[in-house]
């Protein structure tokens, strides 16, 4: 047992997904993401305020029996840009990833601006500057209009 968690509060899974170092708070926002609410997912637990020594206070999401797709990885990077996705198979973590929130987000998000060139009816694809990853700030690239992370939970 890691140092990080003196006491295991919410226990291992056999096979699934752990997505650790989430900023506290940011848990059903990443919940959200995987479309929780929405569909018989198997098992979901939530763990929000652990303590943790990296970040003060992480929350957890642990999804049984799923393996995430990249879109739902570069959503959960916009939303959660310093979490850990762990694989679990039979108990032990076969892999450890990073999420990573690139300089440019590219088809991910729509621009909210209805003037902006990317929401006409050419097939130009979506690009922003991340400005800031916490809280979250993205430029559109055509239009300049800014989003922030409330603009961008509406989409997901
Ligand atoms: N975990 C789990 N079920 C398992 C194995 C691990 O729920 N069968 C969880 C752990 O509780 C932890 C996360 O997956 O929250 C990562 O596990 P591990 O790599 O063992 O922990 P740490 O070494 O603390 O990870 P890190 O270095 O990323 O902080
Ligand atoms: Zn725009």
């Amino acid at each position: 047992m890691s140092q990080e968690e003196p006491t295991l509060r919410v226990s291992k899974i056999k096979d699934g997904t752990v997505i650790d170092h989430i900023t506290g708070g940011h848990a059903l926002d990443v919940a959200k993401i995987l479309g929780i609410a929405e569909r018989r997912a198997g098992i979901i637990t939530i763990a929000m305020n652990v303590p943790s020594k990296r970040m003060g206070h992480k929350d957890m999401v642990k999804i049984e029996g799923r393996f995430l797709a990249g879109s739902e990885v570069d959503k959960i990077a916009l939303l959660a840009p310093k979490a850990t996705i762990n694989i679990v198979k039979d108990y032990k973590v076969v892999e450890k990833q990073r999420v990573k929130l690139p300089d440019t987000i590219k088809g991910i998000v729509r621009c909210d601006n209805p003037a902006c060139v990317s929401n006409s009816n050419e097939p130009v694809q979506t690009k922003f500057y991340v400005e800031k990853a916490e809280p979250l700030r993205l430029k559109c690239h055509y239009c300049g209009h800014v989003m922030d992370k409330k603009d961008v939970l509406k989409q997901f």
